[in-house]
């Protein structure tokens, strides 16, 4: 599947057949972006979520979609329609939110930008449902209730499926994507602060690598 532009993608579940492991990217320092990107991608890992939790991430997002064509890359961290016009501005192909608003769903929609919202409780499902989304983040997966709940939801909730990110491991990663309705999983882990700050790519694209192994 050929993820190039904007216009290609209509839906985060899309993202779903280029691997297990959606890593969770924090750039402090502009000049990493690019390499890290290409560090992620040389493991077999192409969908990117860098945050917008820091100054230099809307520029790293712009850098990794000119200089990485092979990267597909998502904005994290959405917590207002501003933040996903600005992502979707910087050339992002969809975008990640940490809970869910009908102003955030609605408006993602009216800008085209696909979205991945997330989501801790039955209601919050009911509400991203109601606006149409049935493919969400359940965030933060391990402190809301981790496997038990994603099983808990499974019953009344049986047409949505989940991205569990937050506390989970690559020990525990395995678990989850066993579930029938995990279909990916996100987490930092692929991209740990000091091997960042030491340019230590290679060990990036071993974390990488080893991510695109995992399997439920
Ligand atoms: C986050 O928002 O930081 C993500 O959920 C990543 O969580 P993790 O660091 O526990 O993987």
């Amino acid at each position: 599947m050929a993820l190039k532009t904007g216009q290609d993608m209509q839906d985060t579940l899309e993202l779903v057949p280029h691997g297990p492991v959606i890593p969770v990217i924090v750039i402090q320092r502009l000049a990493d972006a690019v390499p890290l990107a290409r560090a992620l991608v040389a493991g077999g890992v192409r969908v990117l979520e860098v945050t917008l939790r820091t100054p230099v991430a809307l520029a790293a997002m712009r850098d990794i979609a000119r200089a990485v064509p092979e990267a597909i890359v998502g904005a994290g961290t959405i917590r207002s329609l501003a933040d996903a016009q600005a992502a979707r501005d910087a050339g992002c192909l969809f975008g990640v939110s940490p809970g869910y608003t009908a102003a955030i769903g609605q408006g993602c929609r009216q800008i085209g930008l696909p979205l991945l919202p997330g989501v801790a409780t039955a209601g919050e499902v009911m509400a991203a449902n109601a606006d149409g989304y049935s493919f969400l983040k359940f965030f933060p997966a391990t402190a809301a209730g981790g496997i038990p709940l994603l099983k808990g939801l499974a019953g009344p909730f049986a047409d949505v499926v989940f991205c569990p990110t937050g506390g989970i491991t690559p020990e525990t990663a395995p678990q989850f994507l066993a579930l029938p309705n995990v279909k990916v999983c996100g987490g930092s882990w692929l991209t740990p602060q000091d091997a960042i700050d030491a340019g230590d790519w290679s060990r990036i694209t071993a974390l990488a690598r080893a991510a695109s192994a995992l399997r439920g």
